[in-house]
This record gives structure tokens, sequence and C-alpha cells, in this order.
């Protein structure tokens, strides 16, 4: 968790206060907006850029969690609740397990539109919350957020952070169009949106859930390793199982490197790397703890 101070209520809510943004909170907000939007198209999957033109996250500017709330919870009964930053585990999943997704409410400042090491409103709205109009992706938020609860209890919070990790936040998806983003750190940041698609450099490993929850990941740099789903309905059905029984098996197996190829996997061929790009990574970094 980050430094939040002492004095909030016991779920960490406040008020967005929507109306006490500025001008130029606004614009960074549309520089981010359009930037991003450009680079999607083509490179985030299908139901994510649906999500973002029905929830009508658009470039005017930062929306109210108010309004955007309505939308969300008519469609899949998903809320959001305002929070000052990264919050504690136990709250953090019981957030998602009742379907109410936490989002900071700054904005990172223009001298930041490339890199932030904290979670802003950007990445939090626009990169997480329209995959929360899919059904199918809204229950996995749900069962996961069930299973942290209960991975916490067990002590295997590391083993089911890096389960949030190689799907929520940095999840590609195979589609008949080719390879797609639906992980919300590569949907909120320019560079690596490019970098996952189309470098030569990273692994890209068909999902294996066992594999992924045995993968250390890096956390200030672009991953080394993306792992590859079929689509949402697989990931869904890799949270259905009791995980108590595999959270015993892969304990006395060892980790694997965040670089790592070992001889089960199965690579995903049909990226068509086409040219390196380097640049720094613009998003966020997770702590282990939050994921
Ligand atoms: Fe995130």
């Amino acid at each position: 968790m980050a430094n939040i101070g002492q004095n909030y209520s016991s779920d960490f809510s406040i008020e967005q206060n929507w109306q006490d943004y500025s001008e130029e909170e606004h614009a960074v907000w549309r520089l981010l907006f359009e930037r991003q939007q450009r680079l999607l198209v083509g490179r985030a999957c299908p139901e994510f850029l649906d999500g973002l033109g029905a929830l009508g996250v658009a470039a005017e500017g930062i929306p109210d969690f108010r309004r955007l709330g309505q939308v969300l919870d008519a469609a899949t009964g998903w809320r959001i609740a305002a929070v000052p930053g990264l919050v504690p585990d136990d709250v953090f999943f019981a957030y998602l397990a009742h379907r109410r997704f936490p989002s900071t409410c700054f904005i990172r400042r223009r001298d930041q539109l490339d890199y932030l090491q904290e979670p802003d409103i950007f990445h939090d709205i626009c990169g997480h919350v329209p995959l929360l109009m899919n059904p199918v992706f809204a229950d996995y938020m749900q069962a996961y957020g069930e299973g942290g609860l209960k991975a916490l209890g067990l002590g295997h919070l590391q083993h089911l952070a890096r389960l949030y990790w190689y799907t929520v936040e940095f999840g590609l998806i195979a589609t008949q169009e080719g390879l797609r983003i639906y992980g919300s750190g590569i949907l909120s940041s320019a560079g690596e949106s490019v970098y996952c698609l189309e470098d030569r450099r990273p692994n890209r490993i068909r999902f294996d859930l066992r594999r992924v929850m045995r993968t250390r990941y890096c956390i200030d740099d672009f991953q080394q390793t993306y792992f590859v789903i079929d689509d949402f309905q697989q990931l869904f059905d890799a949270t259905r199982p009791d995980f108590a029984p595999i959270y015993d098996e892969i304990a006395s197996q060892p980790d694997i490197e965040p670089d790592a190829l070992i001889s089960s996997d199965r690579k995903f061929d049909q990226a068509s790397p086409s040219r390196l790009n380097g640049g720094k990574k613009m998003g966020r970094r997770l702590t282990a703890a939050q994921v």
C-alpha cells in the first residue's frame, strides 16, 4: 500500500469533487486521451474499445464519477469508488468483491505524461473501467476480489498478485484480427502499447494459470513476458476452481524469472514484430502489495 495518510474512513473512500478540477487538469486528460485513442485503434481489444465508447469517456476532460458510475452500473452492476491512492490489500479486494472499482482522483502533471509511478485517474478510469462494461470481464474482476480475500488468509498473496499483473494490468488477447491488448497497464501507456505487440524482444506465451502464478514481474520497465488469453471466458474459467490446492502445488516449485522460457511454454506465434520501439513506459508502476 502507498502512503495515504491516517484520516480516512474504513474503506478509504473520498469525494471526487469533480467541480474542483482546474482547466489545466482537464487539458492534461485531453492530451493523454487523444494520444492514447490514436494508438489504441487496431491495438486494443474490441471489448475495450466498445466499453470506452459506451461509457462516453471522451476527450472533453476528466469524467465525473457520478455520471460514469450510472452508465457502468446499468451495464454490469459495477460502480466507481473514489480513493486517495493505493489502498490496503484487504480494502482493495473487498471493493472488487462488491463490484466497486477504487479509482484515484488526481491526474499527473503535464511533465509526467510519459511516466508516472503511482496510478492516476487516467490509468484507473481510461485503463480499467472500459473493460468493466464487459459482463464476463466484470465477473472475472469480482471473482478476483473474492480470491484476493481468500489468498490473504492463506498467505499466497504473491501468487495471486502475479495473476492480476499478467492479466488485468498487462494481458494480451488473441482475436481473429490478431493479437490485441486488454491489460490496463499497457492501455494507459503510449510506449508499451506499441512495444508489447510490435517489439521482437518480449516473450508472448499462451496463458497458463500455474505458469503465471510462478512468474516474477518487472515493476519499473516494459514487461519481458506477456501472457495471451484466447478470450475472457478462459480467464473467468481459470478463476473458478478453488486456488488452495494450486497454491500448495506451486509452493514447492521455483519462481520463474520475468524473461525466462520453460519447456512447457506454448509461444504465441501470430504476433508479427515489425519494428523496435524504445522509450520509457507511460502509465504507472504498481506495488506488488496492491496487485
Ligand atoms: Fe491498474
